[in-house]
């Protein structure tokens, strides 16, 4: 693919305590996160250590929030929905459906569905890769830590979920192969270090595993987890893993 493409999103905000009911500043900030991140124009790539700079690649992928509606009406981008459910969790979607005081989605393949609510658990978003049904597609964030003004919440308060989350949506895997820490998973990317386990916190580097002297683990790189101030990458393999979803043939390339 040459170019940009621009994805629309639809935040679907589900709330008990008005607390919850973010602001539209919130879900803005969210938005000019991930188009951000997905350019390569946060202002932290200045941290990338120079021996992974040059792998760190423009997305060329931006989003708006929607500006009509699945019947051509206008619109913010914006649901908002009261329930009476106090938390939700990954376990059955719930969030997803209007019947168990969620919202439903809007057709994915016209937009990206967004979710924020109470999560359980700590969890703080989770995402449907693509080829999955259509009622439960998109991305999930807590409110917590969603957007970097209003309620979100350090050390999880630079919008980074969202941006993680949409990279599982567009096909991303984690960036150390979901193995538990043995060296024989993959990411199915080539230019990501083989990593042992997930990291955490913020990372001095170098932080070596499998053998991947003497530059380490890629801790910064936003598969991984991560503190939002410390990570702050894609890579051009991840990228071309996002292209080949987003390009004709591929499960997201109506969008
Ligand atoms: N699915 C992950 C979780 O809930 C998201 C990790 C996001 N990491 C971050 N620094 N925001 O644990
Ligand atoms: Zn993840
Ligand atoms: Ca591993």
């Amino acid at each position: 693919r040459t170019g940009v493409i621009t994805i629309p999103v639809v935040v679907h905000v589900v709330y008990n305590t008005s607390a919850q009911n973010i602001s539209d500043a919130q879900i803005q900030s969210q938005i000019n996160i991930l188009n951000q991140d997905f350019r390569k124009l946060n202002t932290d790539v200045s941290k990338i250590p120079a021996a992974f700079a040059g792998l760190a690649a423009d997305a060329q992928v931006e989003f708006c929030l929607a500006k009509r509606d699945p019947n051509g009406n206008a619109t913010t981008g914006i649901t908002r929905t009261q329930t009476t459910r106090t938390s939700f969790s990954d376990a059955g979607d719930y969030i997803k459906y209007n019947s168990t005081g969620g919202k439903d989605a809007w057709d994915r393949n016209q937009y990206l569905n967004l979710w924020v609510g109470n999560l359980s658990g700590g969890l703080l978003g989770y995402a449907q890769f693509p080829g999955g049904p259509a009622a439960t597609d998109g991305v999930v964030c807590t409110y917590t830590g969603f957007g970097n003004t209003g309620t979100a919440s350090a050390p999880f308060n630079k919008g980074r979920t969202a941006t993680h989350e949409v990279g599982h949506w567009l096909n991303l895997y984690h960036i150390w192969g979901d193995d538990n820490g043995a060296c024989t998973g993959s990411d199915q990317v080539s230019d990501t270090p083989n990593q042992g386990n997930s990291n955490g916190g913020c990372p001095t580097f170098p932080k070596i595993s499998c053998s991947n002297t003497p530059n380490g683990d890629m801790f910064m790189n936003y598969m991984d987890y991560t503190d939002d101030a410390c990570m702050y990458m894609f890579t051009a393999g991840q990228k071309a893993r996002m292209d080949a979803i987003l390009d004709a043939g591929g499960a997201r390339a109506s969008l």
